[in-house]
């Protein structure tokens, strides 16, 4: 008999809310509500090192929505794949894409079993918007599944979306020539967004705040790996990377849009580097 007085939502198959889950947490940060205690116990020790953290989800999910906007935009592009997508939240990017193109096509990937649960549902609900339960660590898999080859037009650009995504992947070089293998795949003209977490590694405030974290989130997500601006950078190789390359979150602003003053200015000393960005267009 389910308890009436819990905060926690029902538990769906292949679910397991005695451990915390990465899509979960995310969603927790988010302020969602498709997290368990477990989860929130997680968040609750973080935001004791970075209070901020917080601000920075919610930056992620706005400097999503200024990429995916300026590509179906300026760019028109009409299709997507966000790979580890998460449970969804407001300003998903079919929505933020389909607001502008409703014919955009979008198909998000994940592996986690309460994202998998949300996404068999939005599938009832819109013609363009697909999901594929899968782990992106396996591409040829994944881009040979039939959901996205006959979905995703090989013969135009595609958007590729991945947020907050490689820095749960352990092994660099395995994690660079992962994206590699993605890119080679993309027609030309597509682009590729990253949003990655960072560890200057350079002895700051940022760093050490950085490390701390690292050391905090390992003991549940041991996987997880935080990297320095440089090893980012290098993940966008081969590529044309858009001004104003790769940045802080709050700095990355689309083509022609100048800021008088970071919005990032207010952050305290050693919180200015937590996740970095950027965007890139396949020659
Ligand atoms: C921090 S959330 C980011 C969600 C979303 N991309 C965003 O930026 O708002 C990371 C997501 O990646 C998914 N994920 C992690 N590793 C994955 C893998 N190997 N295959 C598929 N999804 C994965 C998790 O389940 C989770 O939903």
């Amino acid at each position: 008999m389910p308890d009436p007085t819990s905060q926690d939502p029902v538990v769906a198959p292949g679910v397991d809310a005695t451990k915390p889950s990465v899509a979960r947490v995310y969603d927790a940060f988010l302020g969602g509500k498709d997290n368990y205690e477990c989860d929130r116990a997680v968040v609750r020790q973080i935001l004791e090192i970075a209070p901020e953290l917080p601000d920075w989800t919610r930056e992620n999910r706005r400097w999503l929505a200024r990429v995916v906007e300026w590509l179906t935009r300026e760019a028109r592009l009409t299709q997507f794949l966000d790979l580890g997508s998460g449970l969804p939240t407001a300003q998903n990017t079919h929505q933020l894409a389909q607001q502008i193109n409703p014919a955009a096509k979008v198909v998000y990937v994940d592996n986690d079993p309460a994202v998998i649960a949300h996404g068999r549902a939005l599938l009832l609900d819109n013609d363009n918007t697909f999901f594929v339960p899968a782990d992106f660590t396996e591409p040829e898999k994944l881009l040979a599944d039939p959901i996205v080859t006959g979905n995703l037009d090989p013969g135009r650009p595609i958007g590729m979306i991945q947020a907050l995504v490689l820095h749960h992947l352990e092994d660099y070089d395995q994690t660079r020539e992962l994206v590699r293998t993605y890119v080679e795949a993309l027609p030309s003209g597509s682009f590729l967004a990253i949003s990655h977490a960072c560890n200057p590694r350079d002895g700051s405030e940022a760093a050490r705040l950085s490390t701390d974290l690292e050391a905090k989130f390992h003991e549940r997500f041991p996987s997880l790996r935080f990297r320095t601006p440089a090893e980012i950078t290098a993940f966008f190789d081969g590529l044309e990377l858009l001004d104003p390359g790769v940045v802080r979150l709050y700095d990355w602003w689309p083509p022609g849009v100048v800021l008088e003053e970071s919005p990032a200015a207010g952050l305290r000393a050693g919180a200015g580097q937590i996740l970095y960005c950027g965007l890139a267009r396949k020659p």
